[in-house]
């Protein structure tokens, strides 16, 4: 996805002194089978600029597989466009020198509230008639900071998402109503092996939504 360039530029602005590196852009059709929402880019993809293709991404990819979804029917983005990191100074375990490293950690609510406009432009450029969240934070930026993934997830909603409101650089609900299906995120399987289960039924269940879309389409 082109973004305008006064677009970019205004959340570079909002996101100033944010430790956040790089830019990576939405990708996928307009008017896709499906919307992916996820959380911020890695490494991998600030490098790469492919959203989810790093360890994340092979799950995700697996998974979008079985229900019939690909990078080219699918738009894949995430609420915030920059990686998150943090400052870690630490001895190295091999050589017993001091380093510093920048690993990745989740966007805060000031994050994701300065890249906002982002998200809301895609929205009404890519008009996507399903939109499937990725874990906490994809489901917090459409439907508020109460929702929780472990209630929420294989749960249809239907009805307003979160956008900007601008004069009071906070959020209001949109006046056009939306499909938001909320997905744990692919890597929460990293750190909790328990959930292949339900993650898998939620995907059996969007695939089944994505099948009942087509035949009414
Ligand atoms: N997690 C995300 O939310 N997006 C990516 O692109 C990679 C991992």
């Amino acid at each position: 996805m082109e973004y305008p360039e006064k677009l970019v530029q205004l959340v570079q602005i909002r996101s100033k002194g944010m430790q956040l590196e790089g830019f990576v852009a939405g990708q996928g059709p307009r008017q896709p089978k499906l919307m992916l929402l996820g959380e911020a880019p890695g490494r991998n993809e600030v490098e790469n600029h492919i959203p989810f293709s790093g360890a994340a991404g092979k799950e995700l990819i697996r998974a979008m597989a079985s229900v019939g979804l690909t990078r080219e029917n699918t738009y894949i983005t995430s609420a915030v466009r920059s990686r998150p990191f943090k400052v870690v100074h630490r001895i190295n375990r091999k050589t017993q020198q001091p380093e510093t490293v920048y690993p990745n950690r989740t966007p805060t609510k000031k994050e994701i509230l300065a890249h906002t406009p982002i998200f809301d432009y895609e929205l009404s450029v890519i008009e996507p008639s399903l939109i499937a969240t990725l874990g906490n934070i994809g489901l917090q930026r459409l439907l508020g900071s109460k929702r929780h993934i472990t209630e929420a997830h294989g749960q249809l909603y239907q009805g307003p998402v979160l956008e900007m409101n601008p004069e009071q650089n906070g959020y209001q609900f949109s006046q056009k109503g939306y499909l938001v299906y909320p997905l744990y995120h692919p890597a929460a399987i990293f750190y909790n092996r328990s959930l292949t289960e339900t993650i898998a039924e939620d995907w059996q269940q969007l695939g089944l939504l994505l099948k009942e879309r087509e035949q009414h389409a």
